[in-house]
């Protein structure tokens, strides 16, 4: 699969994690994701440690340079890919943070208009839906264009990865490359459903 709008280079996702923790299952899903990328898909991961919290006043004298940086990385992307654990019920701070950045400036904002795919793991058994819930309403109002298929909540997450951190489950794993191609396919304007069978 190439990028839909320019052959001659790959199609660019950039990932982000609402975790940093050293083991997080969010960044072994996008590390997952990376693996399953079809051909001529590039998954970057990005730090988002770094940023500080937003700041109206810091925004108002430029913005701080791992947030400028951050922000170029979120435009220059083809496309997102967001993996967010659970925290009381919402996304953590640490990914709200990000993405209040991103979304700003009102009107000139990198998030509009940006095809995202999301996804999230817990250990819980609910999986962190009500996360991921709460960041579609998110991502809706930052105008951006979220996959709305396959759905992908990982339950019980300490047992869905192996001893190097391989997301085990062949079931989850396809789930996983489907939300890829529909989240290429979103950006091509071509529907999942007119592929050929694999
Ligand atoms: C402050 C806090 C609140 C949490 N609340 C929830 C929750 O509401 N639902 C849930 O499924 N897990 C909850 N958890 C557990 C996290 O989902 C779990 O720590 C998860 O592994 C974090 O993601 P990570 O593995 O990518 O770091 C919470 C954890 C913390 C630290």
């Amino acid at each position: 699969m190439t990028n839909p709008t320019d052959i001659n280079r790959p199609f660019r996702i950039l990932a982000i994690a609402g975790s940093i923790r050293a083991g997080s299952y969010n960044r072994l899903l996008l590390e997952a994701a990376r693996d399953l990328a079809p051909t001529g898909v590039e998954i970057e991961i990005v730090d988002t440690a770094g940023l500080p919290f937003y700041d109206a006043d810091l925004e108002a004298v430029g913005d701080p340079a791992p947030v400028g940086e951050f922000k170029e990385r979120v435009r220059a992307a083809d496309a997102l890919l967001i993996a967010t654990p659970e925290y009381n019920g919402c996304i953590p701070g640490l990914l709200g943070n990000a993405l209040d950045w991103a979304s700003r400036p009102y009107g000139r904002a990198p998030l509009s208009g940006k095809p995202v795919a999301i996804l999230g793991a817990t250990p819980s058994p609910r999986g962190g839906a009500r996360a991921q819930a709460v960041l579609r309403q998110i991502l809706a109002a930052t105008r951006c264009a979220v996959v709305p298929e396959p759905e992908l909540v990982v339950r019980s997450a300490h047992e869905q990865f192996d001893a190097v951190g391989m997301l085990r489950d062949e079931l989850t794993r396809d789930r996983l490359r489907a939300l890829l191609a529909n989240l290429v396919d979103g950006v091509a304007g071509t529907d999942a459903a007119d592929r050929p069978a694999a």
